[in-house]
């Protein structure tokens, strides 16, 4: 089978289009045929080196969707033909993640991905895919969907009527939207990108803010919700973004640490979080059980997750660059 490789050369990383044996599945383990991966931040970061740990020749990705084309010994979850999508973590299946959880993550670590043609997983490692949605669609959701859910479903559980920030266009964000107007909540959204202010309002962002032509959102936010706050914040920004965060996150919101786009460390006030009596909660992507809930609701609303663009298996380099230019506005996926 075809299947990328993360090939390091002089320290920058570079997919690698190789071939590898076709994998078999053991006693309670699912053949996938991988019809369709999306790709993440991390990938990025796991491809170009800058995650560390990843093994030599890692295959990378940890979001793919398709169909069980062969059953090991014993597996009775699925059956040859299901449409399915790995889970992230496959070690995480309900509750909380464990300390080595994130271990058995895909496409990180020494755990190989899903850009590949076949993929062999544990069988509790694969949910059934909502059938309204294409292999494509579905391969959006493993991680930055869910993630979107932990946050504001399983976390902050977010109800009609409350203020959602949603920060950029980016994979979480735009699922964070989504589930945020599911949910009857009132969104707020940021971008960098003035050309991407019409879309967030076609999927129903009440409010846009330029986060660079109005570096200091949180005041915006402030006024927009009449000095009050938004309840529910999804961080994706970090270090650049979190300070603001708390200046606009109402009393008992929920800030939901997310991502690092704009770095780690900085300085933090606990004052502040004391003051609005905030709940500050770092997201590790979800569980089975938070996939299987978020498909439900997928399922049940007819949702469709925002693709921006699909590439061929062959231009997965190509992607990959896309994804790192930041132009895109939702998910990009690879089909096979
Ligand atoms: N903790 C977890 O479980 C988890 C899970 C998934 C992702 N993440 C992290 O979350 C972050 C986003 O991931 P993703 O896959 O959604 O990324 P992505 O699809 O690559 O989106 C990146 C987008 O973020 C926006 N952005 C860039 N700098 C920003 C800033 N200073 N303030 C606000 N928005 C900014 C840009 O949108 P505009 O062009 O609109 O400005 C950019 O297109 C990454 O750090 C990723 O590692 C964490």
């Amino acid at each position: 089978m075809k299947a990328y490789e993360i090939r390091n050369e002089g320290g920058a990383g570079r997919l690698a289009l190789v071939e590898r044996p076709q994998p078999t599945p053991g006693p309670g383990e699912v053949l996938i045929r991988v019809r369709a991966t999306s790709l993440n931040y991390r990938d990025l970061l796991t491809v170009r080196g800058s995650m560390g740990g990843a093994k030599p020749g890692l295959i990378p990705l940890s979001d793919g969707a398709g169909e069980i084309a062969e059953l090991g010994a014993g597996v009775s979850r699925v059956r040859a033909g299901d449409r399915v999508a790995a889970i992230f973590t496959p070690g995480w299946i309900s509750g909380r993640p464990r300390s080595r959880t994130a271990e058995s993550s895909l496409g990180g670590g020494s755990v190989d991905g899903m850009l590949r043609e076949y993929a062999v997983l544990p069988e509790s490692a694969v949910v059934h895919i909502p059938e309204h949605l294409s292999y494509e669609e579905a391969a959006t959701l493993p991680c930055a969907a869910v993630t979107a859910w932990n946050a504001l479903v399983t976390v902050g559980h977010v109800a009609a009527g409350q203020t959602v920030v949603v920060q950029g266009t980016g994979g979480v964000s735009i699922f964070g939207l989504q589930f945020a107007r599911l949910a009857g909540a009132r969104v707020i959204a940021t971008t960098g990108s003035e050309n991407k202010v019409a879309r967030l309002r076609e999927l129903g962002a009440a409010e846009v803010i330029n986060y660079k032509t109005t570096p200091d959102w949180d005041k915006r936010v402030m006024e927009l919700t009449g000095g009050e706050g938004a309840d529910h914040i999804l961080d994706v920004g970090g270090a650049g973004t979190l300070v603001h965060a708390l200046q606009a996150i109402a009393p008992g919101g929920f800030i939901t640490v997310i991502g690092l786009l704009t770095g780690m460390g900085g300085e933090i006030n606990p004052l502040g979080i004391l003051f609005r009596a905030a709940h500050v909660v770092g997201i590790r992507v979800g569980s089975r059980e938070m996939f299987e809930d978020m498909n439900r609701a997928i399922s049940v609303n007819g949702m469709r997750p925002i693709i921006d663009r699909v590439f061929q298996f062959d231009e997965a380099p190509a992607a990959l660059d896309y994804l790192a230019s930041g132009r895109h506005f939702g998910k990009v996926c690879i089909r096979l």
